[in-house]
């Protein structure tokens, strides 16, 4: 169910978040053309640690995870894939067909085209769908065994409850005898974090404040983007890095023809970004119905690469 309506679904969620007291804009909005070229800015960021550690951790574990998977797996990539991490990974698992699954046809289309460069000779079956549903997987690869791919710490940016519900989408999916090869970055004092978050280039800034301009721009929206400030911090309770859109004065606009009033310091809550303990990541592996296998971090430790196998249905005494 690819692209049921992209606008209105914008739409929906822009006018009931900030209809909402705190306001609240979904995450998975950052990403329109802008906001994606924005994140790759990101990703390569000397504050940014994540992707360089995460692409650093593959490259030394990927034989160890072929070891214990076996080659020849359909490797199911949840995303369309970076062209950093992706082929390196396919080469190093041996895989011998590649599904990537992205609501976006456009970001597959690209992907596919940069693989097609790099391992000309592996069977790609992108997919457009929505990764958050399980899905029935092109019949190409059916009888393969499969190997779950989501790196990034994109699980991350959902709350527990979610997550939990995606990792077991994430099961429906994949099926019996599937691993999960997952990344999540790893919880770490706030000093360590919140740079990440907070560049000095201003990127992440960009990247933030490109929401409103895309409300401006899809939505009809008359909102000031000079009167609001990235703001991004390190929740300790709560174990996660917070985005939001700070209102530096007080400001009105519309959106869609409807009024809304910020008062200077009120904020529009965009994103979370949580980090997990290694406990947490086993309790997190275990209720989305995953069974952990082995990890592998970088030397600091920074950021972790988990191999899950799906867990056999139990039987409770
Ligand atoms: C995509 N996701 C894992 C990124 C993160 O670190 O939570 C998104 C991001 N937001 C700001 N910088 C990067």
């Amino acid at each position: 169910m690819a692209d049921a309506d992209p606008v209105s679904d914008f739409a929906a969620a822009v006018l009931a978040g900030l209809a909402a007291s705190p306001k609240v804009i979904p995450a998975r909005f950052f990403y329109d053309r802008t906001g994606s070229e924005l994140f790759e800015a990101i990703t390569r960021l000397p504050e940014y640690y994540p992707t360089r550690t995460e692409i650093g951790i593959l490259a030394d574990c990927a034989a160890d995870i072929a070891a214990r998977v076996g080659s020849g797996r359909a490797v199911v990539e949840f995303g369309s894939g970076s062209s950093a991490k992706t082929p390196p990974f396919l080469r190093a698992v041996g895989a011998s067909a590649h599904v990537p699954i992205d609501i976006s046809a456009e970001f597959l289309g690209m992907a596919a085209a940069d693989l097609a460069t790099k391992l000309p000779e592996l069977n790609v079956y992108p997919l457009a769908a929505d990764f958050t549903q399980p899905l029935v997987l092109p019949a190409e690869v059916a009888e393969l065994p499969k190997l779950g791919f989501f790196p990034g710490s994109t699980l991350g940016n959902l709350g527990p409850a979610a997550a939990v519900d995606l990792l077991r989408a994430f099961g429906g999916t994949l099926g019996e005898a599937a691993f999960l090869v997952i990344g999540l970055d790893l919880r770490k004092p706030a000093e360590a974090i919140e740079p990440a978050y907070n560049d000095a280039a201003g990127v992440t800034a960009a990247f933030n404040l490109n929401l409103l301009h895309r409300i401006n721009r899809e939505l009809g929206g008359t909102i000031d983007t000079s009167a609001f400030a990235h703001r991004a911090f390190f929740n300790a309770d709560l174990g996660r890095i917070e985005m939001h859109l700070a209102a530096t004065r007080d400001t009105a606009f519309t959106v869609l023809g409807r009024p809304f009033r910020m008062a200077a310091g009120e904020t529009i809550h965009t994103e979370n970004s949580y980090k997990w303990t290694l406990d947490q990541a086993r309790l997190l592996a275990r209720a989305g119905g995953w069974e952990p296998v082995a990890l592998w971090t970088d030397p600091v430790p920074l950021f972790a690469v988990h191999l899950w196998r799906r867990a056999a249905a139990a039987i409770e005494p």
